[in-house]
């Protein structure tokens, strides 16, 4: 099992860019695992399958979880995006910021945003942000598009916050189930898609440049060299003058040149205008 495993670790690093790791490998074996049950073969069968299938490749990488996610992740670098950056947006002329959360999982981040900026605008009504959220997870972009989260995903909103952004789930019946969804107002600021950020394709298709992007959370998962490819693409898809942002913590990973952190908040990047 063990070098089946590898065969299939081999083959994610080279398509998705992740760093072979020991805990990467667990939580490919625990997806290999559920795979296997729900074909009802054995789990060295799936690794054979799985190598030799382009698409079952794909059907796996599903069920691969690289971490949760919650809304207004770190505090402190949403105050930093009012407070700053979103300000320093506006100021240069820019009224609809185009933002890009480019790994987003089950859409926590993307939405963040997009409330964050609501937050910001009440000063300057004629703003409005669009924003773009990517992600290799199918499954994960209809949870994000469906905007239904459970409390664990609202571990950092603030009740004013939850009562202006959200409405109450409802089940069948039409009585709350405990969930929240995103108020349609700002549903309509988010779109979702299916992107693969290691297939150099993509990164041609680009069509405008992003003011704003947002890769928390995945640099760290990275192989350097995919790691440093991605930061060299995600700085060619900023406009000049706009901003990257990463999670506290991944700030070492951004080695670029070109870019210069943003005042007093080290997660934050700047290419030059
Ligand atoms: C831990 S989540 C980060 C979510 C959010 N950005 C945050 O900081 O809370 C990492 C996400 O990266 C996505 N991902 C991994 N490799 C990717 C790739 N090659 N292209 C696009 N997304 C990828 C995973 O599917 C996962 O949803």
């Amino acid at each position: 099992m063990n070098a089946a495993l590898k065969n299939i670790e081999a083959a994610l690093t080279e398509h998705y860019g992740w760093s072979s790791s020991p805990a990467l490998r667990e939580k490919i074996g625990a997806a290999v695992e559920v795979k296997a049950e729900r074909l009802r073969v054995a789990p060295e069968e799936y690794c054979r399958l799985a190598a030799s299938s382009f698409s079952e490749m794909l059907a796996l990488v599903e069920e691969v979880s690289l971490g949760e996610t919650w809304f207004f992740r770190e505090p402190h670098q949403f105050d930093y995006l009012r407070d700053v950056i979103f300000p320093s947006l506006i100021e240069s002329g820019v009224e609809r910021p185009r933002i890009w959360s480019a790994a987003c999982s089950t859409g926590e981040e993307a939405y963040s945003l997009a409330i964050a900026f609501e937050q910001f605008v009440p000063s300057y009504p004629q703003a409005q942000a669009e924003v773009f959220a990517t992600d290799v997870r199918n499954r994960a972009l209809m949870d994000a598009s469906q905007a239904r989260y459970k409390e664990d995903s609202l571990r950092e909103v603030s009740p004013q916050t939850l009562g202006r952004y959200f409405e109450r789930g409802t089940n069948s019946t039409g009585g709350p189930d405990g969930t929240h969804v995103v108020i349609a107002d700002v549903r309509r600021r988010v779109t979702f898609r299916r992107v693969n950020l290691l297939e150099r394709a993509y990164w041609k298709s680009i069509p405008n440049r992003f003011d704003l992007i947002v890769c928390s959370n995945l640099l760290t998962f990275l192989s350097n060299t995919a790691a440093r490819q991605m930061v060299t693409n995600l700085t060619n898809s900023l406009r000049e003058g706009g901003y990257l942002m990463v999670a506290p913590g991944e700030e070492s990973l951004v080695v670029f040149p070109q870019l210069t952190h943003a005042k007093e908040q080290l997660s934050f990047f700047q290419k030059p205008g």
